[in-house]
């Protein structure tokens, strides 16, 4: 496996270093507005499935990347396969969001909840990554990624997705030993598996906290940012020779950046509802800054794309320091020729920007 890097504009970005263009990746890059992605998970079967057959894990992973003029490429894969390993029993049912056989129903069950081998349960995870990189072959680099702890944990307590987070509240609130015992046999997953997957080739890597934004600012600081922090601590920040970049996106949390630029991670993903301006402002010459476009503009048509895009790069300024990418996932109702305009943008645009 070549260790060289053609394209490393996205690792020197995330250091602050000069490069000649701002990089640009997609969260959810290979998804379901891409026809190729569906064709695939049909053969599948299922998510799961596809999931965990390194295969076409590592093929929907290159099929943004045939497509567009990305500068990453991100693991296929899911957030939830931790809850899964841990005994769960994970599965997702059409327009349904994901679902548990086992959910957790006492605080017996909470307390039952192995510290699982990531080796060996998610070595379907390490499989993929070892695979994208054979095939990448040193074009642009890999991402790794995981969710939160705090993210993780409101899908295990409230057995799927939610709207109000009320179970995963009161449990902080009401057996916070408990929830603390849980958060932190989370973030010593989340650390063997992030090594791992740089272990296994992972170039860069991604945190997930999607649900901090729910939480007061000191019940953030108490049960997503403190363990946030541990976990950056615990990561091996060198492999190949090249330092691995980590990258907190912790969504609806601005007010918490300069907490989160404080945990020593090298990058903060930040949503549209804040201006890079004020995010670059606040944090400095800390962290680089990977965002922050709100995922609806690509509904539009190609004209407003390109005029949204160059108000993105023109709100984070001349300089270091900046990864365009959108402030969250691209939905599936994204036609796949408006993304070619946000990249075709960022790449006509964006050089002024580093002269
Ligand atoms: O970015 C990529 O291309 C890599 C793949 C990726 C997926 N999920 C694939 C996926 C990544 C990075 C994730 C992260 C993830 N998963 C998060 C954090 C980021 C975020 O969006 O906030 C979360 C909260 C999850 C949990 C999850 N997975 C939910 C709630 C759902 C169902 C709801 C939905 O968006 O459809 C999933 C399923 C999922 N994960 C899909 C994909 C492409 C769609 C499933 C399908 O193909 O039917």
């Amino acid at each position: 496996m070549t260790t060289e890097l053609k394209n490393d504009t996205i690792i020197r970005a995330l250091l602050r270093e000069p490069v000649d263009r701002t990089p640009v990746w997609i969260m959810r890059q290979a998804g379901r507005y891409l026809p190729e992605y569906l064709k695939t998970r049909a053969e599948a079967g299922s998510f799961m499935n596809l999931c965990q057959t390194p295969e076409l894990a590592c093929e929907v992973t290159l099929q943004p990347l045939r497509r567009y003029q990305l500068d990453a490429a991100i693991v296929f894969s899911d957030i939830l396969t931790i809850p899964d390993v841990m005994g769960m029993g994970l599965y997702f049912e059409e327009g349904q969001g994901p679902k548990f056989a086992k959910p957790i129903t006492s605080s017996a069950d909470i307390h039952k909840l192995p510290r699982p081998d990531v080796a060996e349960s998610l070595a379907y995870v390490m499989d993929a990554v070892s695979m994208v990189r054979r095939e990448l072959d040193g074009t642009v680099p890999l991402i790794g990624f995981s969710g939160s702890p705090w993210t993780l944990f409101t899908y295990m307590i409230e057995g799927g997705s939610s709207k109000t987070f009320a179970k995963s509240k009161k449990l902080i609130y009401q057996e916070p030993a408990l929830a603390h015992m849980l958060l932190e046999k989370l973030a010593d997953t989340v650390t063997d598996y992030l090594n791992m997957q740089i272990e296994s080739g992972a170039q860069i890597v991604q945190i997930f906290d999607t649900w901090g934004g729910v939480l007061s600012d000191q019940a953030f600081r108490d049960f997503s940012l403190r363990y946030l922090d541990r976990i950056v601590s615990g990561l091996k920040r060198e492999n190949e020779g090249r330092r691995v970049p980590v990258i907190l996106f912790a969504k609806a949390c601005n007010t918490q950046l300069e907490a989160l630029a404080g945990t020593g991670c090298d990058g903060l993903g930040v949503d549209w509802t804040i201006s890079l301006r004020e995010a670059r402002e606040r944090v400095g010459q800390q962290v680089a800054l990977q965002g922050n476009m709100d995922p609806a503009i690509l509904l539009a048509e190609p004209e407003i794309i390109h005029r949204e895009v160059g108000n993105t790069l023109s709100s984070f300024g001349h300089g270091e320091g900046h990864i365009f990418n959108l402030g969250h996932g691209i939905t599936p109702d994204v036609k796949p020729e408006h993304l070619s305009t946000l990249i075709d943008s960022v790449r006509e645009l964006s050089p002024a920007y580093h002269s």
